[in-house]
């Protein structure tokens, strides 16, 4: 039985209460398919679909010309958009050291396929989780990049990326912005205005169910359709149809994730400042926790980090130390987090992290869980 859960990263654990019972109300009460028929509850679920991206492009302070499209997971939504730029050969890309497989393994194919050129965005020596925004800049004069791809917050250790100071320079030179915002969205704040495509995750900070994601894009963007198929509209077209966000939603779409994402985000709304001070205390409080064990070595850094504090434990392998933890009740991640790049460049590649990660929800019984657990751990073995 899980006594504490810090894996919230992987996935949040606690949800609003409310979103079970709302669920099950959709499902029981409604339940027809969006844009397939006139009949009334086909025509509440697709009030239910308009209402979830109203949401969140409030919920984002996206500008008026900002269209949210869903996707089943923000995997896809970033295969989409990396399949959708239309690459070529020789197209320069620069990723942050951060990145996700959901970003790294699509721009390896493109350049096993294509040889596109994947470049890293350069980082301050003297500060490895700060970007060099001067050296980056004149990259972008120099090298033209078509586009430019990273996490608000990387999902190893938690690290917050400057991404609206990127997205601006980016919109300076032309270049395409993506912001991985799977760890972020609904915690931190990000300008859409300079930001070209902006990625959610239903099931991480946004507190809902897994099995949506999406992206919020311009009403005008220029993507190419990556996935084909019906929409319930302009079935007699060859093409998707032009219309956003129809264009990009091929096939019948996850309602009842839907409906759990439309809970929590209107949750998110109406407690907005208590979500972002509780996922900032709870953060501090977990490094403060383990920073009183010597036998755990943080790696996150304190500041400019949200809901992630990763450690090395002294004398255990991470698969090893969060084993020890699980068979005590204690949920954490460890290995290599689907993000191998930040892994090598902290250097905890090939053996991977322990991440603790916590989210606004994180409760007081979670926290002595894991309190009594490192505790017992010391006299064990000290
Ligand atoms: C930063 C980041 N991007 C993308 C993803 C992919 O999310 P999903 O597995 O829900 O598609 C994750 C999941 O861990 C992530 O942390």
């Amino acid at each position: 039985m899980i006594k504490g859960y810090f894996d919230n990263a992987a996935t949040t654990y606690r949800k609003p209460e409310g979103m079970y019972e709302f669920i099950a109300d959709y499902m029981s009460s409604y339940g027809a398919n969006v844009g397939r028929g006139e009949y009334n509850t086909a025509m509440t679920s697709g009030k239910l679909v308009s209402d979830t991206r109203n949401k969140l492009l409030a919920l984002m302070n996206a500008p008026e010309d900002r269209v949210a499209v869903f996707t089943p997971s923000a995997t896809i939504a970033l295969n989409m958009l990396i399949f959708g730029l239309g690459l070529k050969k020789d197209d320069v890309i620069y990723i942050s050291p951060f990145e996700h497989n959901a970003v790294l393994r699509p721009l390896y194919h493109l350049q096993e396929s294509l040889n596109i050129q994947i470049q890293f965005i350069p980082m301050l020596k003297k500060d490895k989780y700060k970007y060099d925004l001067v050296q980056l800049e004149r990259y972008m004069k120099n090298a033209q990049p078509k586009a430019i791809i990273l996490s608000q917050v990387g999902n190893v250790l938690g690290n917050i990326a400057p991404a609206e100071e990127i997205g601006k320079l980016a919109a300076k030179y032309n270049v395409i912005s993506i912001v991985d915002g799977s760890q972020s969205c609904g915690v931190l704040e990000c300008d859409l205005h300079y930001i070209d495509y902006y990625v959610f995750d239903g099931h991480k900070t946004l507190l809902g169910p897994t099995g949506i994601g999406g992206f919020i894009c311009r009403k005008q963007c220029n993507l190419t359709p990556y996935i084909f198929g019906g929409t319930g509209k302009d079935s007699a077209n060859h093409d998707m149809p032009k219309t956003l966000p129809e264009r990009y939603e091929a096939g019948t779409m996850n309602l009842v994730a839907i409906a759990g994402l439309n809970y929590s985000v209107g949750w998110l709304i109406n407690n907005l400042l208590y979500v972002k001070t509780m996922e900032k205390r709870n953060r501090e409080r977990l490094y403060h926790l383990l920073e009183l064990y010597n036998y755990l070595t943080i790696i996150s850094p304190y500041h400019e980090s949200s809901g992630i504090v990763s450690c090395k434990a002294t004398g255990f392998t991470s698969d090893e130390f969060g084993k020890i933890l699980s068979d005590r009740g204690i949920a954490v991640r460890t290995g290599l987090h689907c993000a191998p790049k930040a892994h090598e460049y902290i250097g905890s590649f090939p053996e991977g992290l322990v991440r603790f990660s916590v989210s606004a929800l994180t409760s007081e019984k979670d926290f002595s869980a894991l309190k009594n657990v490192l505790d017992e751990l010391s006299d064990e073995i000290i």
